[in-house]
């Protein structure tokens, strides 16, 4: 019988609710604090930047909630999302075990992004606001927020982090084209830009600037809003359709994971894969283990403290519990810029806590050695930030042809790398170096965390 490469589902099958998986923890997330006063923020505090409705997603207790029907329909343009078998990487690397990816590179902007930037417009522009301001790092961010953006009546503005604005024009145009104004951050627009550029024109910029730059954008003005692409709980939650959607589609083939692989920069794309299957293992219904793969040269959970600490750099946001290396710590510029973030989710720093899952970090030539293996066997150039998630694949392909096991590994190719090629032109012509982060480095950045919180 020919294998089966793609398993899919008809638009009719696509889930219609997200899964909030605060309800279903042992024990609740620690709440954010105000960054003046140092008490938990309430909806009243986040008002000045969010619409209620994501507000109230954001604190909710409910674990489903009902995907409006007019982002169900900008779903179905690329949903439900094929999950692949990597019958010809198996094959490449001689292992017995069987990968699952789940492909959102099929999505009008190239990854898992849309997901929630949808969402994120669709309930602003309810709420009447005219325009949205945000950050990008990779890019495929801001791509999906301006597409979002442009289908539900909304002006977007993007700050871009430096090193990306440079690496890669062809992003920066995609998100004009569908209507959005982009910055390269650090800009002279804002203080926080400002404050970053004294003393250093050419800053390579990092997601703490600019999310401290759209942030600033919006408080100023009474009909913009700011949104954010991953870390806090609305953006995790609205990813979840990931792994609900990955959970059908291996009833389908009648295989459950053993290991569940996910690449880790604000958290987004690992939890919408993980927390469905997170579910059914606090359930008892399956018992897979659950690993974050973060850059070697960005390691918040492995090497970071677990603490209160702002989520962008000139110390705006709401203090947010969380695996952080400091919102001082400007990564290098590596070239998975989406996994260029100081911190943690909070959700997946509590979950780490609570020891419900593992995470391990890889330095980028490993990962583009895995990206080169997967594209010259299932044909898809990956972006760079899962072929973290891929060489952490391999590791355990490999553990399995050591030992002989079988075992079921579902990963998250959470984006294509057609604007990436940049990052590996450097790994093909062998500039692309592995940049370790020194314990000196780390100590220094690290005195950035507010202390006695
Ligand atoms: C393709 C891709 N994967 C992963 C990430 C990392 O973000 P998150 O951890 O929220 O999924 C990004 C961020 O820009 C991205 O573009």
């Amino acid at each position: 019988m020919a294998e089966q490469h793609k398993i899919v589902l008809d638009e009719s099958e696509m889930p219609t609710r997200w899964y909030n998986i605060v309800p279903d923890l042992p024990a609740p997330p620690p709440p954010p604090l105000h960054p003046g006063t140092h008490e938990p923020v309430g909806p009243a505090d986040l008002a000045p930047l969010f619409p209620m409705d994501l507000i109230l997603q954001e604190v909710s207790g409910d674990s489903y909630i009902d995907i409006p029907d007019e982002v169900l329909d900008v779903y179905r343009l690329w949903r439900p999302s094929p999950l692949y078998r990597a019958h010809r990487l198996e094959k490449a690397l001689g292992t017995p075990a069987r990968i699952y990816y789940k492909y959102e590179g099929v999505s009008p902007a190239g990854s898992h992004k849309p997901n929630t930037a949808v969402p994120q417009a669709y309930y602003n522009a309810k709420a009447g606001m005219r325009r949205l301001t945000t950050e990008t790092g990779a890019g495929q961010w801001g791509t999906a927020l301006a597409l979002a953006c442009t289908l539900f009546g909304l002006e977007c503005e993007v700050w871009q982090v430096g090193a990306s604005y440079d690496q890669k024009p062809y992003r920066r145009l995609m998100i004009e084209t569908f209507g959005a104004t982009v910055h390269r951050s650090p800009s002279p627009l804002t203080e926080s830009g400002r404050a970053a550029l004294a003393g250093h024109p050419d800053h390579p910029g990092s997601l703490g600037i600019a999310i401290s730059e759209a942030v600033e954008a919006a408080a100023g003005s009474a009909d913009t809003n700011y949104a954010l692409g991953s870390v806090l709980n609305h953006v995790l939650m609205h990813q979840t359709i990931i792994g609900e959607e990955a959970l059908l589609q291996l009833a389908k083939v009648g295989d459950t994971p053993n290991v569940i692989v996910g690449c880790t920069g604000g958290g987004s794309n690992f939890a919408g894969l993980a927390f469905p299957f997170l579910r059914e293992k606090m359930a008892g219904r399956i018992d897979p283990v659950i690993r974050a793969v973060e850059p070697a040269s960005c390691p918040s959970l492995t090497r970071g403290v677990y603490a209160y600490d702002f989520g962008d750099t000139a110390g705006l946001t709401p203090l947010l519990k969380m695996h952080t290396l400091g919102h001082d710590f400007i990564p290098d510029p590596i070239h998975a810029g989406g996994l260029r973030y100081h911190g943690m989710a909070p959700l997946i720093s509590h979950i780490y806590e609570l020891g419900l899952m593992e995470a391990v970090a890889i330095p980028q030539t490993e990962c583009f050695d895995a990206a080169l293996r997967f594209a010259r066997s299932e044909g898809i150039v990956p972006a760079p930030e899962p072929t973290h998630a891929l060489a952490e694949t391999i590791r355990e392909a490999a553990r399995c042809t050591e030992t002989g096991e079988e075992k079921v590994i579902l990963t998250a190719l959470c984006g294509h790398g057609h604007f990436d090629m940049a990052a590996y032109g450097a790994y093909l012509d062998g500039t692309m170096r592995d940049e370790l982060v020194s314990e000196e480095r780390l100590a220094v950045a690290l005195q950035g965390v507010p202390a006695g919180l």
